[in-house]
């Protein structure tokens, strides 16, 4: 919203009355005179008239949750518990979640109430790399690498997967790197190669990789390094 616009809000002075008080220095945003009427204002700032605020900040919020198996990813759920009722910080309910997880996978969730900082990260566009570690019913052969980058295609979407790196680990186990996040993605590509996915784990998003102290239901707030990391691999991407 324009700077003019909020304080014309405030007691209901008017949009000339707001931008006398602009034009004589008396509005400052997060602690800056500033004289520009257009100037671009959101709730996470701090808007003062005269030191009189005319509107808190909300709370920036970024954090990383290790959702554990049976958890769902939403934000409120009638019946089931959601990674929001593992969050004990009072601001929780402005949170959004920075991508979804089946509700039998485990691992990274990102959750925020910063939509310029999520929804790059969120746009297929971007191409973020997820990094997941995945459990099978059977071995999973040598093959199944090239035909993961090669890609699948998927009839209901009709659209060809984008190139994944499967590294392979153990008879049934597998790391994979997607680079996009399609409905039920990877469970859909190994039944494709004629094996089934038992465990599914996703260990990082982008720069952001799940610590291994963070217990599965455990949550903290990103460091500002995280915060900025991510934004910074969104911008070369
Ligand atoms: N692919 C799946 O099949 N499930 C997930 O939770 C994530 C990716």
């Amino acid at each position: 919203m324009k700077l003019d616009r909020l304080l014309a809000k405030h007691d209901s002075m008017g949009r000339s009355r707001a931008r006398g008080l602009i034009a004589a220095g008396r509005v400052r945003v997060d602690g800056e005179t500033v004289r520009r009427n257009d100037h671009e204002v959101d709730r996470f700032m701090n808007v003062t008239l005269d030191d009189h605020a005319i509107q808190k900040g909300q709370r920036l919020l970024h954090l990383m949750l290790h959702k554990p198996a049976g958890v769902l990813s939403a934000t409120s759920d009638p019946v089931h518990r959601t990674v929001i009722d593992l969050i004990d910080d009072p601001d929780r309910q402005t949170l959004h979640l920075v991508g979804r997880l089946d509700r039998n996978t485990s691992g990274l969730i990102l959750l925020t109430n910063d939509g310029r900082w999520s929804k790059p990260l969120m746009d297929p566009a971007t191409k973020v790399p997820k990094v997941y570690l995945v459990e099978t019913r059977d071995p999973i052969p040598s093959s199944a690498v090239d035909a993961f980058a090669a890609g699948f295609h998927f009839h209901t979407e009709d659209l060809v997967t984008l190139p994944a790196e499967l590294e392979i680990l153990g008879d049934c186990l597998a790391r994979l790197t997607l680079h996009e996040g399609r409905y039920h993605q990877i469970k859909r590509m190994f039944h494709r190669i004629g094996n089934r996915v038992e465990k599914l784990h996703r260990e990082s998003i982008g720069t952001i990789t799940l610590p291994p102290d963070l217990a599965p239901g455990g949550w903290r707030i990103l460091e500002r390094d995280e915060i900025e990391g991510a934004a910074a691999r969104r911008s070369s991407a």
